[in-house]
């Protein structure tokens, strides 16, 4: 029998604040957790969402050393902005707090100090680099190298990025500290371990036996992991920026990021309720749901719930829904690559349509596989289904009963068997919302409750109230009555899905209280009952709108290729001789035409100052044919003719190939005779 529980913690991952959020974090995490809260809270149910700012680790430490600012200021800024950015896109946490605080320091170093003095943890001493001009020991991102790989220059000791491989600083090959340029040395150092093979024979059993419930991509990761067998982790590292380790002989220690940000969540609740926390973590009765990325899995499968074992006095997650990853455009999101959609970004150029990213994130939700967020798609599905469906139906139902019944809801006369059919349908929804969203099957539940809306614009198009209008006002009633009670009925369904607009539909059809368990009746608005002023739910978006956003990520892409670009090396020496065997000259274009059935060819006649010449070159996508037309070319005037595509060409024109591959032809920077020489 299913476990009845009295409360649930749902907790969001706490994202790092060492830039702002992208739509990945959206729809990865905070989208899903954000409809999942809204629904219990709907529901009547008790709930506690807590969020927060992950503000430790390296990769801030290393932000700040390169902008010349503090770590602390790095987090102040980034704490700020995603804060601002959740609020506005409508993430209704209990509270959002930040790994700095005060409370979350002494939580965090009370639960290592607890697990220490029951002597949960072991020790070891292991060799590490060690900077010595500056003094300190290097985290693997601060360990720069040559790949052993693909022996790609600035690699790091955690990663090449250049291959994708992952790496033991130790694995580089001539080590440099990123912090002095110097040369590191090997130096003794002690950390302290939780020891998950310790753990390994509960944890088979609770995940491979107790959780085979949990979605398939999470499951099938930890069973990965529990094969492989677990190993002692470290949970302490040598770095100056994070929690002190709170144990003697532990000094320039503090806690691995990885274990303090998970307590972040019991530190947030505690700084929301600090009387009251407990309950949210240690009952039995509470139940505990993670949502998370698919790279943090392991660390909320094995390694918190090994922690939270281990001192003994806390619930275990019940659920960890993890998404996979969202790409965009074909590629996947990087913050480095500036390969994103950021929040504020996007509502600064859509300003009021948080809802529509709310809703196509869902709508592509990566689930069960990585998706692709397309600007295509994201129009496509506001134009077909947020106005075509959604808008429309509701505008429809409030402007027929507007202009027939003054705005006020008409009372049913008779119902008819389609009548009573389209009711019996509607009520259906709700069961199958429900039975999605209690699964974590957010994008099926949101494609349910669209169909409300395609039940609506479906009785309205069978029914035709304003046809019917003509002669029979009595059925017109009840039509409308029934429509109206439709459109009640999606603002209740779409508000854990779409929080504005089913505040917005709420105001226009002037309904005040109103809970989950109301779904599905048709009662909702009162015989009589005055409606608001209708306005557009939802607006049309134009190709421009999302040329533009297209346009923006070909100009970021071209800007990474020219960062990353690295010219070819040099070629071998040549004698003085061989440089004159070439006859290079400059000549004056004449006209330019495509080849037909060459998609890359275009034909040139040249004045070469003796005569007309005719060269083929492979610059058709990159010039249009007239762009050419009386500019000063360079060309190499002695090539032996060649044919291409039945001409003959003679000569060759030289351009500038880009690091994207572009080409760029080169011209002469004063006007000068045809024919000269190019020495
Ligand atoms: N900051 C981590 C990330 O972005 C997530 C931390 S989740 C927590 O991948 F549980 F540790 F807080
Ligand atoms: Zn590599």
């Amino acid at each position: 029998m299913e476990k009845h529980f009295k409360r649930t913690t749902v907790t969001s991952a706490l994202p790092y604040a060492n830039g702002p959020v992208h739509i990945g974090h959206l729809a990865g995490v905070y989208v899903p957790a954000d409809i999942y809260v809204r629904y219990l809270r709907l529901k009547g149910e008790d709930v506690l969402f807590i969020g927060g700012s992950d503000e430790h680790g390296v990769p801030i430490t290393i932000r700040a050393k390169k902008e010349g600012v503090t770590p602390q200021d790095i987090v102040d800024r980034y704490h700020g902005i995603i804060k601002k950015s959740f609020k506005e896109f409508g993430i209704s946490f209990d509270v959002y707090g930040r790994t700095t605080s005060k409370t979350h320091h002494e939580v965090a170093s009370d639960f290592f100090k607890k697990l220490y003095d029951k002597g949960e943890f072991i020790e070891r001493n292991s060799e590490q680099y060690y900077d010595e001009e500056a003094q300190q020991f290097l985290a693997d991102r601060y360990i720069t190298g040559e790949c052993p790989i693909c022996h790609s220059q600035g690699a790091y000791g955690d990663q090449c990025e250049s291959c994708g491989s992952s790496l033991n600083a130790t694995d580089l090959i001539n080590p440099k500290s990123a912090i002095s340029g110097s040369v590191p040395v090997m130096r003794k150092t002690k950390h302290w371990y939780l020891p998950l093979d310790k753990h390994e024979a509960w944890l088979r059993k609770w995940i491979l036996e107790g959780h085979k419930e949990w979605r398939p991509n999470v499951y099938g990761q930890c069973k990965s992991w529990l094969d492989m067998g677990l190993q002692p982790r470290a949970v302490s590292r040598d770095l100056n920026w994070g929690i002190p380790v709170p144990v003697e002989g532990a000094e320039g220690k503090v806690l691995y990021v990885w274990f303090d940000a998970p307590i972040g969540y019991i530190s947030n609740t505690k700084e929301l309720l600090p009387d009251s926390w407990e309950k949210w973590w240690k009952d039995e009765d509470t139940r505990l749901i993670h949502f998370i990325g698919k790279d943090n899995i392991v660390f909320h499968c094995i390694v918190f719930p090994a922690m939270l074992k281990a001192e003994g006095s806390y619930i275990l997650p019940d659920n960890v829904p993890s998404n996979e990853f969202l790409n965009l455009e074909g590629d996947k999101i990087s913050t480095s690559r500036n390969w994103a959609v950021w929040l504020h970004e996007y509502l600064e150029d859509f300003p009021g349509k948080q809802d529509v990213l709310r809703y196509v994130l869902t709508a592509n939700a990566p689930e069960t596989k990585d998706n692709d967020f397309t600007w295509k798609d994201f129009q496509a599905r506001n134009n077909n289904e947020l106005v075509a469906v959604f808008g429309n139906f509701v505008n429809r139902a409030l402007v027929l009963t507007g202009k027939y019944f003054d705005g006020l809801v008409p009372a049913i006369t008779e119902l008819t068997d389609y009548d009573k059919e389209t009711i019996k349908e509607f009520a259906n929804v709700k069961q199958e919302v429900e039975r999605l969203l209690n699964i974590f099957k957010f994008r099926d539940a949101q494609k349910e409750a669209m169909n409300l809306a395609r039940i609506g614009n479906k009785y309205l198009a069978d029914t035709e109230p304003w046809k019917v209008a003509k002669t029979d006002m009595s059925r017109v009633a009840t039509i409308m009555h029934i429509s109206m009670q439709l459109v009640a009925n999606l603002a209740i369904a779409f508000e854990p899905f779409l929080p504005f607009s089913s505040q917005r539909l709420r105001e226009m059809i002037n309904m005040e209280d109103f809970k989950w368990s109301d779904l599905g009746r048709i009662d909702l608005l009162a015989d009589g009952h005055k409606l608001n002023k209708p306005s557009l739910l939802f607006e049309k978006i134009e190709d421009e709108e999302v040329e533009k956003q297209v346009q923006k990520l070909l100009d970021t892409k071209k800007e990474n290729e020219q960062a990353n670009y690295k010219a070819p090396e040099i070629r071998e020496n040549i004698e003085f001789d061989d440089f004159l065997k070439m006859d290079i000259r400059v000549g004056t274009v004449l006209s330019c035409e495509k080849v037909p059935k060459a998609n890359k060819l275009l034909q040139f006649v040249i004045d070469d100052g003796l005569e007309k010449r005719t060269i083929v070159s492979g610059i058709a996508k990159f010039y249009k044919p007239n762009e050419l037309v009386g500019k000063q070319v360079c060309f190499v005037a002695n090539l032996a003719p060649r044919k291409l595509k039945g001409i003959v060409s003679e000569g060759m024109i030289l351009s500038a190939e880009d690091a994207d591959g572009a080409l760029s032809v080169i011209v002469s920077d004063r006007k000068v005779n045809p024919g000269s020489e190019v020495k």
